[in-house]
């Protein structure tokens, strides 16, 4: 079960000359970044220091650092939890990244997952009751869902983890949803990653927020020293930044627009719009439609993998429009595409 749960978006854009199937934003992380990473160089001669990036991501969501975890990647965090808490009852809402499964299910625990029919809105009532563990994303992967943050809150309860996964929260303008700052739910750790927005999956740079208690199980899971020194230098200059977060997400939903709009165009083509930079897409006849384009050197993120989902479903990251307009035509001149 696992290995498929296992395919992420770089393992089928690796030999496409144009991707639109790895969820983060083109071009590589912005020059101001880029200088800051530069001159974090002169720091791997030490052990890395992690106390000034934990400050500064407290202070951008006015947590108390204590309430802090820092993680290698918002997907190590699964990992940390999967460690930390021993669920009775571990539920996993789907379609949805699949890591936290994965995580869960390699330390040993079971998984019950709840499959959101479309269009994909949480349903609370589909929790069950007895659910001690809950992981949920805001705004989801793949179908580019944004929740109420009311609704997730109401999930949580003394007894009871709830993890809300906003790894792409930084495409949303204004983040209205967002719980990165809500210290009453009891038992809520939201993940958030800096690798989506900021183009630096290669950095692994992330954070949870949770409860002092359970953040410190979450670093006890931690091995020393596992965010490196460029990643510190990551965390603490992006979660400094708003000017250049704001532009990506403005920018994001236009071009998101666009992509749409060129969607549209291709008959019979069903496509989730989302608030995220992807957006889900399906078709009739499109059960081999990720092959059929990366023949064509387009890679597309084929959405077998994801529970709920099918071959017909398709996850297309938000390009530029030239790239909207070739998938378009491919798409539409594809067999089976119509
Ligand atoms: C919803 C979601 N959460 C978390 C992650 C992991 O991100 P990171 O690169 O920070 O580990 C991903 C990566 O695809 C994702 O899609």
């Amino acid at each position: 079960v696992t290995d498929l749960l296992r395919l992420h978006a770089d393992d089928v854009a690796r030999d496409c000359d144009v991707d639109l199937a790895v969820n983060v934003a083109a071009g590589g992380p912005p020059p101001w970044l880029r200088e800051r990473l530069q001159a974090a160089l002169a720091r791997l001669g030490a052990y890395p220091d992690e106390r000034a990036a934990v400050a500064a991501v407290a202070r951008r969501h006015g947590r108390r650092p204590e309430e802090v975890v820092l993680v290698n990647g918002a997907a190590q965090a699964f990992w940390l939890l999967a460690h930390a808490c021993a669920p009775r009852v571990a539920v996993c809402v789907h379609p949805s990244f699949t890591e936290p499964e994965v995580a869960l299910r390699a330390a040993g625990h079971d998984v019950r997952r709840v499959i959101l029919p479309p269009p994909y809105a949480l349903d609370a009532g589909a929790i069950p009751g007895e659910a001690d563990l809950v992981v949920v994303g805001n705004p989801t992967n793949p179908t580019g869902v944004l929740h109420p943050r009311h609704t997730l809150a109401a999930l949580c309860r003394p007894g009871r983890v709830t993890v809300v996964d906003e790894a792409f929260m930084s495409f949303v303008p204004g983040e209205p949803e967002s719980l990165a700052a809500a210290v009453d739910p009891p038992g809520l750790v939201v993940v958030r990653s800096l690798t989506k927005l900021y183009a630096i999956p290669g950095a692994r740079a992330g954070y949870a927020l949770a409860p002092a208690a359970l953040a410190g199980a979450l670093r006890d899971q931690r091995p020393s020293w596992s965010v490196n020194a460029l990643a510190l230098a990551a965390i603490e200059a992006c979660v400094g930044d708003r000017t250049y977060a704001a532009r990506v997400a403005g920018e994001t939903e236009a071009a998101r627009a666009d992509l749409l709009a060129q969607l549209r165009q291709v008959p019979g083509v069903i496509a989730h719009p989302g608030v995220a930079n992807f957006v889900l897409a399906a078709g009739p006849g499109w059960a081999a439609i990720s092959e059929a384009l990366a023949e064509r050197g387009l890679a597309v993120r084929p959405c077998r993998s994801f529970p709920g989902l099918t071959d017909e479903h398709i996850r297309l990251t938000v390009r530029d429009a030239a790239t909207h307009r070739a998938l378009a035509r491919a798409l539409a001149e594809t067999a089976g595409a119509g």
